[in-house]
């Protein structure tokens, strides 16, 4: 049996809370996330959810290599991520789709450009064959042609979110972690999007970590759940189970917490 796509283990992260000039006792840190297993596997939509600061982001930038380890291992195929300074290394396989592409997306750039370069850095797809996967991806991403001339200012936000989205895939990776993704979009592009997203799983086999607050959209879209609730992993289980027994406490409440959500065992 092949490894899972990606296993963290007891991830330990922690952020400086402040340094003390005064007394020497030199900076103080603090958990933010602590002791996080999950497991996603392979064609696996995983859902990540929890209340505002409970580390659901910092789980997200841990795995992309932008924030430090402290303790713990991040696993991917197979092959650990961690390096010796703490940060996981970078691995073009891995790619993430942001909240709000108004800043990830260079507005100087046109999207022929913007899908181009990671093409180029990552060497994944041939010079000669940058112009026609790039097509490509825009027809997945139901974008237009003529979109490859224009800059992220001349796309509607559902359009950027999807020319995000189509760079991320620009490197053809097997996972993307999309943090809160659709938050920012009204109800029917999100579910465009989602939907969209939904068929990459069975178009190109990649799989998602998804995070979101959303627990409409978790059920929406998720295999497997897990629920964070200040810097911990308290609940675990297939997307079904979660929404039908949720197990802890912490879970029903975020459940009751939503309208129509209510009615589990
Ligand atoms: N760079 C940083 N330095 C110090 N503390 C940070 C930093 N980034 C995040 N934190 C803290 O870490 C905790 C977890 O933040 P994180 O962004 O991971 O939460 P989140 O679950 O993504 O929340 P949200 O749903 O609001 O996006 C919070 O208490 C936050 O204030
Ligand atoms: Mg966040």
């Amino acid at each position: 049996m092949s490894a899972p796509l990606l296993e963290i283990k007891d991830l330990t992260v922690s952020y400086q809370v402040g340094s003390n000039l005064l007394h020497r006792g030199g900076s103080r840190h603090r958990d933010v996330v602590r002791d996080v297993s999950l497991t996603v596997g392979r064609n696996q939509i995983f859902g990540l959810v929890g209340e505002s600061g409970s580390g659901k982001t910092t789980v997200a930038r841990t795995v992309l290599g932008l924030t430090a380890v402290r303790r713990g291992s991040v696993i991917f195929d197979g092959a650990e991520l961690v390096g010796r300074r703490g940060f996981c290394v970078n691995q073009p396989r891995i790619q993430m789709i942001f909240q709000d592409p108004n800043n990830s997306l260079d507005p100087s750039m046109t999207v022929r450009q913007i899908l181009a370069e990671p093409m180029i850095i990552s060497r994944v797809v041939a010079r000669s064959a940058i112009e026609e996967f790039s097509a490509e991806l825009l027809a997945t991403m139901d974008l237009p042609a003529d979109a490859l001339d224009r800059r992220p200012y001349q796309l509607s936000g559902g359009q950027r979110q999807r020319v995000g989205l189509a760079r991320a895939l620009a490197t053809k990776p097997d996972l993307i972690v999309a943090d809160e993704c659709t938050s920012a979009l009204d109800v029917t592009v999100q579910a465009h999007v989602l939907n969209l997203m939904m068929g990459l799983r069975e178009t190109a086999g990649v799989s998602f970590l998804f995070i979101s607050h959303n627990l409409g959209v978790i059920r929406h879209v998720a295999d497997q759940v897990a629920v964070m609730r200040d810097g911990s992993v308290v609940e675990a289980a297939p997307a079904a189970r979660l929404f039908a027994a949720p197990q802890h406490e912490y879970t029903r409440e975020l459940l009751d917490s939503v309208p129509g959500f209510g009615d589990h065992e």
